[in-house]
């Protein structure tokens, strides 16, 4: 298995507030990494890093085999899908849903270029795949914050990218929407066997493919390794300053503290 993403004592600070501290991480092709941690831990920096867009103090970056520097940035990351915890365009912007997603493509082709029938049908096939063909038309603004977030991830896939970045893509929607949007990123995995690292802090979120988790405390990675090691009640306990019980309903394990 080819090494996708190579992370050697890194450490990343906002001013005085050191986010990430030296830490290490390779992932694989294929590997479907999940980062677990509370707010503030370093997840979403986490992936900043990847992506080329944290400010790194020391220690390197090698996405694909290549150590991420200036002069390469802009071509990897167009290799690279995110989906932000947050939608990044303005809802009263006016621009349609399929516009939104078509703006996946520029990184490839260039934001003046013109837009072949090709990248109209990769545009097509990213929404089909989501599930918001249906969409198309619709102002941004006039969706609900789940269709946003299928929109983000449809805009991602557009980029025909070879690893995706996902922070959070459940936050702010209902516990319906939630459990339809996780099985969507699983079944996207499994369709394309896009490597992923997808960030969450609620254990219940893990999509089933998920191989491998990584546990983040205070700019720390203080585990990593197999999920079904993970999910263990002294480690979890540990990560979140609390006792936490674990109970696993028909299949999807639920980490709850004990007072609840
Ligand atoms: N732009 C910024 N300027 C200053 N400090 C920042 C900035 N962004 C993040 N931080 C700090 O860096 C640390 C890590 O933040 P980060 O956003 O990576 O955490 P997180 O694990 O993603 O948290 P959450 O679960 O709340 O999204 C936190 O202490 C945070 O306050
Ligand atoms: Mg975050």
């Amino acid at each position: 298995m080819k090494q996708f993403i190579e992370i050697a004592n890194v450490t990343v600070s906002y001013r005085e507030n050191i986010a990430l501290k030296n830490i290490s991480l390779n992932m694989e092709e294929g590997d479907f990494i999940s980062v677990i941690g509370p707010n503030g831990a370093g997840k979403t920096t986490l992936l900043t890093v990847i992506n080329g867009l944290g400010k790194i103090l020391s220690g390197s970056v090698k996405v694909f085999g290549t150590s991420l520097i200036t002069s390469n940035i802009n071509k990897i990351r167009t290799k690279i899908g995110y989906v932000s915890q947050h939608l990044n365009i303005d809802p009263r912007f006016p621009i349609s849903v399929r516009e939104v997603v078509k703006i996946g493509r520029f990184g490839k082709i260039g934001l003046f270029n013109h837009i072949s029938h090709k990248d109209e049908e990769i545009v097509d096939s990213a929404m089909e795949l989501v599930g918001i063909s249906k969409l198309a038309q619709r102002p941004i603004g006039h969706l609900s914050a789940g269709e946003q977030q299928k929109v983000e991830i449809a805009r991602a896939l557009a980029q025909q990218p070879e690893i995706m970045l996902l922070d959070e893509p459940t936050s702010n929607l209902d516990p319906k929407s939630q459990t339809d949007l996780i099985k969507l990123i699983d079944r996207i995995y499994k369709e394309k066997k896009l490597t992923t690292v997808f960030v969450t802090h609620i254990l219940s979120h893990i999509p089933t493919s998920c191989n491998k988790v990584v546990l983040m405390k205070r700019g720390k990675i203080i585990w990593f390794g197999g999920i079904k090691t993970a999910l263990n009640e002294e480690l979890l306990s540990d990560l979140y300053d609390c006792p936490i019980e674990i109970t696993n309903k028909r299949g999807r394990i639920l980490a709850q503290p004990k007072w609840w």
